[in-house]
């Protein structure tokens, strides 16, 4: 198993206030390797926090997180730093690219801390492949103000996997884009789903981004619950 949430609650309380919001209440979900699952549910019903919980961004109320085989709980801020670096990688509702780099610098920004020559090599090879498999090959000098929202959404996917993560984590990936470019990149996810050795979760509203994916979740009242596709 790559990845496990075992029992997950998450509620928020305000300081002086006896009651709780509870969130997302003893939830357990497995992933597998070169798995594709989507969490849909309506805004507000807790897809990022528990995004946020399975990328340890966000601790639990109760319950356990493994990374990796890791419980995520018994390891101190470096050891987490290092699964979420090499592990995991992270696309959110906003490209989040630099406006004062191109595309290609964006997307090797991750690469900069990665000390050992080769495999900075390496990651730098990965990068300028997966640039051309997105079809961003022409655009790679261009700053983030010159391309489309797509083609920067797109980016955000690679600059996400040039360190080879095991995990791709997208909260609203085409939370920005309009219909058929939302389309675009849940072919786009699925796809790499399938050719990168990568398991990737999205959490959308959109059922027709879920439907990209190999399994469809749905969170409801609290509870996440396995969806048949349709
Ligand atoms: N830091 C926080 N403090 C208190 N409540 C929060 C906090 N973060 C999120 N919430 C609440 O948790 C609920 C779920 O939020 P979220 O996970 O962002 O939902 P979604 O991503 O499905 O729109 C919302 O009601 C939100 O107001
Ligand atoms: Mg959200």
């Amino acid at each position: 198993m790559l990845a496990e949430l075992k029992n997950v609650t998450r509620y928020y309380q305000q300081e002086g206030v006896t009651t709780r919001n509870l969130i997302i209440d003893q939830v357990s979900l497995g992933i597998e390797e070169n798995e594709s699952l989507a969490v849909i549910g309506p805004s507000g019903s807790g897809k990022s926090t528990l995004l946020n919980i399975l990328g340890s961004l966000d601790k639990p109320s109760s319950g356990k997180v493994v990374l990796d085989g890791a419980e995520v709980d018994l390891l101190d801020e470096k050891e987490l730093a290092a699964i979420r670096n090499r592990f995991i990688g992270f696309v959110f509702q906003q490209h989040h690219l630099l406006p004062q780099l191109t595309l290609i610098e964006n997307v090797l920004l991750p690469v900069l801390p990665v000390k050992d020559k080769a495999k900075q090599r390496e990651a730098t090879d990965r990068a300028h492949n997966l640039i051309e498999r997105v079809g961003l090959k022409t655009l790679v000098h261009r700053r983030p103000a010159h391309l489309s929202v797509g083609e920067c959404q797109r980016a955000a996917v690679v600059r996400a996997l040039v360190n080879q993560p095991r995990l791709l984590l997208a909260d609203e990936p085409t939370g920005s884009l309009d219909s058929e470019h939302a389309m675009q990149l849940a072919q786009l996810l699925g796809e790499l789903n399938r050719e990168q050795n990568l398991a990737v979760v999205v959490v959308t509203h959109s059922m027709e981004v879920a439907s990209y994916m190999g399994k469809i979740y749905r969170i409801t009242s609290e509870k996440l619950q396995l969806t048949e596709k349709r």
